[in-house]
């Protein structure tokens, strides 16, 4: 099969999607049915789900998936570029994931490239996710998880939902929702928002509702306003992420709760930066800069007027202070 690759990101594919396709299968053997499969199912997975996503299962062993792949014809150097094996100097080379179930990454065209990796049972010395390396056909800066399944979704509903997690999209899809893309833990780059923004301009930011999750919003999504698009925010009770609370309270319940909590983005920052402060002066001051910084991102001068308005109300001061603060860092950045 490598042979008739025409070059080395041709191969890069094609062993992605062999090892897809290996894991996927290793999920139906007795070891994957026993431990892998009984795991999504816990998780409320159904077959469907399952095969959509292409889940799958690495089996517990050093070296499984690798000796398969070599006795298809794989080479062992287009395997470690893959990112599927590793190789140390005068050891036998390892199978990267091991004894997980695993979430292909797909590209925008629904060809695996690459593949976050779940541990079964939580061990302190080996991460919850294991990814896959940066590759010739991967780069994590550049994608997010589930852009294929979501691409037509998003257009549709003209809106984005933006997740952390591999399970949040997948238990979304499942209870119907399809417009929605992981950034994978990580905070967003401007690649990954110019991605989602040939689909839709509009993102609904749905993070975990843990105070990690917050800040992550509060601190990722300036970028967001950077690229032009028009961001809202959900937060989900204590403890929550969007997969479990859809697993607990069901598809209609979390689409009604999504609509009525939603909020723009800028509100939700000035509200809850003003119950950080509380009375203090000095903070309070700190924090207007800090909101006049991020209307300054907004590309659009019409919308950063109606922000200025807005946030000028909520924090009971002069709109015209905003303005000149914001008109001196426009000046200073150009
Ligand atoms: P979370 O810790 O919120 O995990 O990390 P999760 O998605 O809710 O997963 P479950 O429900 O515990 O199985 C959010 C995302 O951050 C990345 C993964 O993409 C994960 O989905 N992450 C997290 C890692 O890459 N490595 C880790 O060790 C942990
Ligand atoms: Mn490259
Ligand atoms: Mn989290
Ligand atoms: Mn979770
Ligand atoms: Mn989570």
């Amino acid at each position: 099969e490598e042979l008739l690759a025409q070059n080395e990101r041709d191969s890069l594919f094609i062993v992605t999607e062999f090892a897809q396709k290996y894991y996927a299968e290793q999920l139906k053997s007795e070891e994957g049915r026993s431990i892998g499969y009984s795991y999504f199912k816990e998780r409320g997975y159904n077959d469907a789900t399952i095969e959509k996503f292409g889940l799958g299962y690495s089996p517990d062993s050093w070296g499984m998936f690798t000796k398969h792949a070599l006795k298809k014809g794989f080479s062992l150097p287009i395997l470690e570029k893959a990112g599927l094996t590793i190789i140390k100097e005068g050891k036998d080379p390892i199978d990267r994931f091991r004894g997980r179930v695993v979430f292909p990454i797909n590209n925008v065209a629904g060809k695996p490239i690459a593949f976050g990796a779940r541990i079964l049972k939580a061990n302190p010395k080996s991460p919850k996710y294991l990814n896959s390396p940066e590759t010739d056909i991967y780069h994590k800066s550049r994608i997010v998880y589930g852009i294929y399944t979501a691409k037509n979704g998003i257009r549709n509903e003209d809106n984005c939902y933006l997740v952390e997690g591999y399970t949040d999209v997948v238990s979304l899809n499942q209870a119907g929702i399809e417009n929605v893309v992981a950034s994978s833990g990580t905070s967003l780059t401007k690649e990954q928002i110019q991605l989602i923004r040939r689909f839709s301009t509009n993102i609904t930011v749905l993070y975990d509702g843990d105070a990690a999750g917050i800040n992550a919003s509060l601190r990722g999504t300036d970028i967001i306003l950077e690229e032009g698009l028009n961001v809202r925010v959900v937060v989900f009770p204590d403890g929550e992420d969007p997969d479990s609370f859809v697993q607990s309270v069901g598809s209609d319940a979390f689409k009604t709760y999504v609509k009525e909590k939603s909020k723009d983005f800028i509100r939700f920052k000035t509200e809850i930066s003003l119950e950080r402060v509380g009375n203090d002066p000095v903070a309070k001051a700190g924090l207007i800069t800090e909101l006049v910084e991020t209307i300054t991102k907004i590309p659009d001068a019409i919308k950063r007027a109606v922000f200025y308005k807005e946030v000028a109300t909520l924090l009971q001061i002069d709109e015209a202070v905003l303005i000149n603060e914001g008109n001196k860092l426009l000046r200073k950045s150009t």
